[in-house]
């Protein structure tokens, strides 16, 4: 049986791009790859949620020697990722799985690098709490977690500008996927829960955006204490 979530992702999947640009202009494209020239060379990764691909075809092109496997439970959007890399001369470095990111149970250990863009905000602080240190396991010890996703601004007028921003974004994604958030979860504190610490970080647009590069810590190695 197939979730709203996974048919609204179908439905959505040929306008995401237009959707997005009308939203947001060029701002989301711009975060995707903002720190993927930090991302050291990596043999293998795992992308969860990719979408149309965009990342993916970025990755793809600043890691050559990677073997990618991206995961998205909509058909749809595999299809146009599949169609988007078809000429890409590195395409044969794709494995590509629809599957719920949250039934992953396969990985462990296995990958350098593991990415994720606009993807941690789909889910509730109980599924976060659940599943992102299951994804963070299919990390490698020292592995690397590149994660783009919206933040709440903390002040002023740029707090008041993403709550509006974010209010409109959660209304068009609870009416297209069933998203059963009404906010912004707080994906700061799931990922500080989490044993693995920060390497860089950039806020863009005005503090709505955030782009991470996170390494998980290797066994023994004590959690450095966090501000956040
Ligand atoms: C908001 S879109 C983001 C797409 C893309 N990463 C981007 O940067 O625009 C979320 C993507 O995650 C996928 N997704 C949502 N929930 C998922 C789940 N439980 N398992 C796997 N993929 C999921 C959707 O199908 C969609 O492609």
């Amino acid at each position: 049986m197939r979730s709203t979530s996974e048919t609204g992702y179908d439905r959505l999947a040929d306008h995401y791009r237009f959707f997005e640009t009308l939203m947001f202009g060029q701002n989301l494209a711009h975060a995707r790859t903002a720190l993927l020239g930090s991302i050291p060379s990596c043999d293998s990764a795992l992308v969860l949620g990719d979408g149309d691909g965009r990342l993916l075809e970025a990755l793809l092109s600043s890691q050559p020697e990677c073997q990618i496997t991206s995961v998205d439970q909509s058909q749809r959007m595999l299809e146009i990722q599949q169609q988007r890399l078809s000429n890409h001369p590195l395409r044969k470095n794709i494995i590509w799985r629809q599957q719920d990111a949250r039934n992953l149970t396969k990985f462990a250990n296995e990958f350098d690098l593991l990415v994720s863009a606009f993807f941690l905000d789909c889910f509730t602080t109980h599924d976060l709490e659940t599943h992102l240190p299951h994804w963070l396991n299919t990390l490698r010890p020292g592995g690397l977690f590149y994660v783009v996703d919206f933040e709440e601004p903390k002040a002023g007028w740029k707090r008041i500008r993403g709550k509006i921003c974010l209010t409109a974004m959660h209304h068009f994604f609870r009416w297209q996927t069933d998203l059963p958030n009404r906010r912004l979860v707080d994906i700061s504190r799931a990922l500080n829960q989490c044993a693995i610490e920060m390497l860089v970080s950039q806020s863009m647009n005005h503090d709505l955006i955030c782009a991470r590069l996170y390494r998980k810590l290797t066994e023994g190695e004590k959690e450095p204490s966090r501000t956040e």
